[in-house]
């Protein structure tokens, strides 16, 4: 029965529709290419320059229905200035409906989008954007307020680039995908999730650039915890007033950062439930200086007014961060700018970094919620005995702070995410259960081993988001209707 009803849909099918299938194999969704004066600036060979379009081009075509700079939802609306909006927390515009046609969001998950007002690294209020990936289903406890609301994960976000076009609420696939975001969200918590200030929106209130403080922790930290302010004043009767703050690399040391705001100042504090700090980044300068030289410098002088590119960056170096900033790469192309002679030696030691570093390291503040600290032993970017340190130091610190430490053995810097989910999200539902932790020291460590011999594991994502939305590719996701 059931097999002839088949086999007639099918022939149906065949005989009545037409078959409509392009290739899509390389086709980005951009055509830049760099100018003569930024290679001659640059020094590249011809060879580098082609190789830098497609990563260029690449990047620009992961941007959800084209970049930021084409999207109406990232300027400020005409009234402004308005001083109500310059309260941090304060809402300035709501996307209840994210048109979603152009991301590649897993099904059943739907995405808002908003503008609100954050507070920079020295305090100045200035507007921010940050979406909302909803679950299809929330999770219930019994303790959430309001009782049918959708249990609240705040996710600060992985370093996605340095400009205005790198906002992960514009990436089709928000930037970290899978990894974190669709997880959470298809595990029934409602993502509340900053775009650090200086992505997305790139001009305050009185039309100033706003640079991206780049690992300006407590900053960014602001971002979070504002983003959420914002969110429960738009959705107050659909988000729980309860919250837990996870963060993967840079947005690892961002939900620390959110530990240490939130330890210290109770009324901000209000709902936090505890924190997931994976791969953070805690002590700025034990990286490379090649990548921390400029990254960094691009955005310092906001806080250092007096700060030049030439006291981190040899010339040849400060001649492509200037041409990064002018085409605005994202993080891919930043691997391809910053090669060869870029940071001077000794970076680390100048005033700029000593002053900076005392800034925005972590360990230094007393925590009060319960955060579990995740790291991979074979992450290249986050190094294993760095998070070690900062944990080491927090405790000694802060004997009582309530850190648990997880170590998986033999992963890198995002697929730490993906080994350890099943951990973190237990760890999220119990924070939401009330469910007291197990008395440990601080910084209790634990090892996380693979099942299998470590070798036979895929190690890293081998594969990125392709859009496949036109009728023309429908053949490449097969079975969706
Ligand atoms: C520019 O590149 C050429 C080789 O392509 C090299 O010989 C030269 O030293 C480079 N100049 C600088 C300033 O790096
Ligand atoms: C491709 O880019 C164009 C121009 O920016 C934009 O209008 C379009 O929506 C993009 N397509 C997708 C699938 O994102
Ligand atoms: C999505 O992409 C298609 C194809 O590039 C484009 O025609 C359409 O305008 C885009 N829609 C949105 C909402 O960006
Ligand atoms: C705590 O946060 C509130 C809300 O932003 C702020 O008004 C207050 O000044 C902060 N308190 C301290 C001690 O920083
Ligand atoms: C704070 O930062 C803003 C924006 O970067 C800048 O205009 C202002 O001068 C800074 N204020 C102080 C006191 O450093
Ligand atoms: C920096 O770029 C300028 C051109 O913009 C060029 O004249 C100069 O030689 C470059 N310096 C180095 C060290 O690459
Ligand atoms: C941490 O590991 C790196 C790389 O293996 C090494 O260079 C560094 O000396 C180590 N630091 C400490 C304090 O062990
Ligand atoms: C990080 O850098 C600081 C300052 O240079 C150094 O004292 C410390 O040992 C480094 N930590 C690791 C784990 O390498
Ligand atoms: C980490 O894994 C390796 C094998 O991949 C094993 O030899 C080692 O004992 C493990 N370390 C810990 C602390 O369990």
């Amino acid at each position: 029965m059931r097999s002839s009803l088949l086999l007639s849909f099918l022939f149906s099918w065949g005989t009545t529709a037409q078959i409509l299938a392009t290739p899509q194999s390389t086709k980005f969704n951009s055509s830049f290419a760099l100018s003569q004066s930024i290679v001659r600036q640059t020094n590249f060979t011809n060879e580098d320059a082609l190789n830098l379009n497609n990563i260029i081009n690449y990047e620009k075509s992961q941007y959800a229905g084209g970049p930021t700079n084409e999207d109406e939802f990232y300027t400020l609306p005409a009234e402004f200035p308005d001083t109500r909006h310059l309260r941090p927390g304060a809402v300035i515009k709501v996307e209840d409906f994210t048109d979603i046609a152009n991301y590649t969001l897993s099904p059943n998950l739907a995405l808002s989008r908003f503008l609100y007002t954050t507070k920079n690294l020295n305090g100045t209020s200035i507007p921010a954007s940050a979406f909302i990936l909803w679950p299809f289903s929330p999770r219930s406890f019994p303790t959430l307020n309001p009782p049918n609301a959708a249990p609240v994960v705040i996710w600060n976000h992985m370093t996605s680039g340095f400009f205005g076009p790198a906002a992960p609420s514009k990436h089709r696939s928000l930037w970290a995908g899978d990894s974190a975001p669709f997880a959470l969200a298809l595990d029934g918590y409602a993502v509340v999730a900053p775009d650090y200030a200086g992505l997305g929106v790139t001009r305050d209130f009185q039309g100033n650039f706003i640079p991206h403080q780049y690992i300006a922790l407590p900053a960014s930290a602001n971002d979070a915890i504002y983003a959420f302010k914002a969110a429960r004043s738009i959705y107050s009767d659909k988000l729980s007033d309860t919250f837990v703050v996870m963060g993967q690399s840079q947005g690892g040391g961002v939900a620390w950062a959110t530990s240490e705001l939130l330890g210290n100042n109770a009324s901000l504090a209000a709902g936090h439930l505890g924190t997931v700090a994976v791969s953070p980044t805690t002590s700025v300068f034990n990286a490379s200086d090649t990548y921390i030289g400029p990254f960094i410098g691009v955005g310092i002088a906001s806080v250092f007014p007096t700060f030049q590119l030439e006291d981190w960056l040899t010339p040849f170096g400060v001649n492509r961060t200037k041409a990064f900033e002018t085409v605005q790469g994202g993080l891919a192309s930043a691997f391809g700018f910053f090669t060869g002679n870029i940071a001077k030696p000794n970076l680390a030691k100048t005033w700029y970094a000593k002053a900076y570093a005392k800034l925005v390291n972590m360990g230094n503040k007393r925590i009060t919620k319960p955060m579990l600290v995740i790291q991979g032993t074979a992450d290249a970017f986050v190094a294993y005995n760095v998070t070690s340190q900062t944990v080491a130091e927090a405790c000694w610190n802060f004997p009582t702070s309530k850190i648990s430490y997880l170590v998986s053995n033999g992963t890198g810097h995002v697929p730490t995410l993906d080994a350890s989910r099943r951990i973190w999200l237990r760890w999220i539902e119990e924070r939401f259960l009330g469910t007291d932790l197990p008395p440990t020291e601080c910084g209790h460590q634990q090892i996380l081993n693979s099942y299998l011999p470590i070798g036979q594991y895929q190690a890293t994502w081998n594969s990125f988001p392709q859009w496949a939305g036109d009728a023309q590719y429908s053949y490449e996701v097969p079975l969706q209707l």
